[in-house]
């Protein structure tokens, strides 16, 4: 039978769009999901968002709009996101999800009745951007260290979490568990805070403060602390306490998280778990921070960095690859576009992708496009290490994949790589090729090279599903197959003779590095480089230009004008303009975008339809892109 295997990502909170780092976590727990696979587990993946709490009702009263429509949008970005880049969930979970909310219900009665949450008066710094307490030693200059501002002194009773009654559980089992919580820097991190004693946790908030929540079991005018509801996500998704999903895959969970949630999930869940009666979690696995330029990603910096616009550039799996193989698992990384070129050019293009159309090219070149068949005297004298330097590749993937050392399971590949790529040189077939005699070596060598290839297809396919795909079919295996398990790739032969080989593919461009950078790379480069940029103007100059919000509220073509589309707009009062972007939008498409329109620029007839105003757009060899806010503003906002 096969053995489960279930894991997890943090439920991403819904006041941001993705960006990087969640895509980062996301990849990962995507890696290891196929990885399992491959070893032939059962396996379970599980996202989501967490939607409850002060941050959402702050953020949805910004965009104008209520909780709950706000939620909506912003989990369907991250929801819609994650196929575009290869990520094949099980289950996308949302906190606002009934099944869920009525878990939290549960597990809170539970632990209740068992006596350990209880109501108390308590006045503490509380911190209404991270949403907690501080304790006087965990402020830095009597600041939050994450908001860097003073928090409030507030009294207000509440239910608190017996934490305290758990800590030398805890202790106990994170040391008698060397991976509960892993890499080792983060266990030792969890084991520091837990030398202090733990303060209970303040586990509700009254609803005369916050009401965006799940209301206590047990005193309907308090909702649940957030974080006490988004943890029990885990195993609400699986149907706890007697779904199915959850007796199979709950003994194997793991989650990952970066190490900005270490506390809640190294301390708060298992404390609440043990609390429930329920089995701890098998392991932790906690990574670093992407950085971006050595700062770290913020919204005010302009440096938040969109897996899709990297997508788009790159590919989808030369950035799976890049995040893989420049992060160590557990240690904090630098995110530049230019090491990300760096290395598609290196890695992928130079290393992998020549080994790939090299041997292809030659199997066409000199046995008609079929994989050749191996004569076992001219194997023998041959004699080359390649079945060994395959096995033992597999056998160091194999070791760091399990630990979560993505960047040391690819180093092993590429080791095998090289290897290949040297072996090339060595035999040289092209010089085979030029005598009769030596027919049986070619052959021999090039069948070699082509089995070589298939093991790396399927030690790259967890990290690089549609290469390893792709090199599959040209190595003339059929997709449909489940090649892609480790025991296949142990078995030394597996191609068989004869069979014929599609043409080459180039596997990977390179990248032109001038040709290619991503909006956030580098700013203040691109601004001092600027080609073809206009005479300068003064500030008093610009700010005679009116710019503002406009929501399109109709849009149609104008007969007989192929380019132009009337547009009618609500910019707080209505407006008609016609635009030129015919050619790259369709009238549906336009209804309910925002864009931004110049207000006071004189009106002009065009094709007999009176345009006031002119909407802003990008222009490009790829046709227009309209300019509008990231998030939804008041029509008529004006831009300052
Ligand atoms: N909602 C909570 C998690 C609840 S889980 C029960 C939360 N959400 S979050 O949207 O802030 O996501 C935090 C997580 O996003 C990090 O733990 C990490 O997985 C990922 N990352 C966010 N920024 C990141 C980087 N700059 N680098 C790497 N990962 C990052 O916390």
């Amino acid at each position: 039978m096969s053995v489960p295997f279930y894991i997890t990502t943090p439920i991403y909170y819904v006041n941001a769009r993705p960006h990087l780092g969640h895509a980062y976590t996301t990849i990962v727990a995507d890696v290891a999901t196929r990885y399992h696979a491959m070893r032939g587990c059962d396996t379970y993946f599980l996202t989501g968002t967490d939607e409850h709490g002060d941050k959402i009702v702050e953020a949805a009263k910004k965009e104008n709009t209520s909780p709950r429509n706000y939620v909506d949008t912003i989990s369907a970005l991250f929801r819609k996101l994650w196929p575009q880049i290869n990520i094949n969930y099980s289950q996308f979970i949302r906190t606002t999800d009934k099944a869920h909310i009525t878990v939290v219900e549960q597990v809170l009665a539970k632990i209740h009745a068992a006596g350990d949450i209880y109501f108390s008066e308590y006045e503490g710094l509380y911190c209404f951007g991270c949403e907690r307490f501080y304790t006087e030693r965990e402020l830095v200059d009597g600041k939050c260290p994450d908001h860097e501002t003073a928090p409030q002194k507030i009294r207000e009773s509440n239910y608190f979490f017996r934490m305290s009654k758990y800590q030398d559980w805890l202790i106990d089992h994170i040391h008698s568990n060397p991976g509960f919580i892993r890499p080792e820097r983060y266990r030792n991190e969890v084991l520091a805070f837990l030398k202090e004693p733990l303060e209970d946790l303040c586990i509700s908030r009254p609803k005369t403060r916050l009401k965006w929540g799940i209301t206590l079991p047990f005193d309907k005018d308090y909702v649940t602390y957030v974080w006490f509801d988004a943890l029990l996500n885990y195993a609400s998704a699986l149907g706890y306490p007697d779904g199915k999903a959850y007796s199979k895959y709950w003994p194997h969970v793991q989650h990952i998280v970066a190490k900005d949630i270490l506390k809640p999930h190294g301390i708060y869940w298992p404390i609440m778990l043990k609390a429930a009666g329920m089995q701890p979690y098998r392991h932790l696995n906690v990574h670093g921070y992407w950085n971006v330029e050595q700062s770290k990603m913020s919204k005010s910096l302009g440096n938040v960095i969109d897996p899709l616009e990297l997508k788009n550039i790159y590919g989808v799996d030369a950035f799976r690859f890049f995040l893989m193989r420049d992060m160590a698992f557990g240690l904090d990384s630098n995110f530049s576009e230019d090491a990300l070129v760096q290395r598609i050019n290196a890695d992928l293009a130079n290393d992998l992708g020549n080994l790939f159309s090299r041997v292809v090219a030659m199997t066409h070149k000199y046995c008609e496009g079929r994989v050749p068949a191996v004569d076992p005297a001219a194997e023998a004298e041959l004699g080359l290490g390649l079945p060994e330097d395959a096995a033992e590749a597999i056998d160091a993937y194999e070791q760091a994949m399990d630990e979560f050392a993505f960047h040391k399971g690819l180093m092993a590949v590429w080791n095998l790589i090289s290897q290949m790529n040297r072996y090339i040189d060595v035999t040289a077939p092209w010089v085979l090729a030029k005598k009769k005699s030596a027919r049986t070596q070619l052959e021999a060598v090039l069948y070699y090279f082509l089995e070589g290839l298939r093991v790396i297809s399927g030690l790259v396919y967890p990290v690089m599903p549609a290469t390893a795909q792709t090199m599959q079919k040209h190595l003339g295996l059929d997709p449909e197959q489940a090649f892609f398990n480790l025991d296949g790739l142990k078995t030394w032969g597996r191609l068989e003779p004869g069979t014929s080989l599609p043409k080459a593919v180039s596997l990977f461009p390179r990248v032109d590095p001038e040709k290619h950078k991503t909006a956030a790379a580098d700013p203040v480069k691109k601004a001092s480089e600027l080609p073809d940029i206009k005479p300068e103007i003064t500030f008093e100059t610009f700010s005679k230009i009116d710019l503002r919000v406009a929501t399109v509220v109709r849009a149609e073509a104008i007969p007989k004008a192929r380019k132009l589309l009337k547009l009618e707009l609500d910019v707080g009062a209505e407006r008609t303009i016609v635009a030129g972007i015919a050619a790259s939008y369709q009238p549906d498409e336009l209804v309910g975008k925002q864009i931004v329109i110049v207000a006071n620029l004189k009106p002009a007839k065009l094709m007999g339809v009176l345009s006031n105003g002119m909407l802003l757009a990008a222009s490009s060899g790829d046709g227009l892109a309209l300019i509008g806010p990231d998030k939804i503003v008041k029509p008529g906002t004006p831009l300052s």
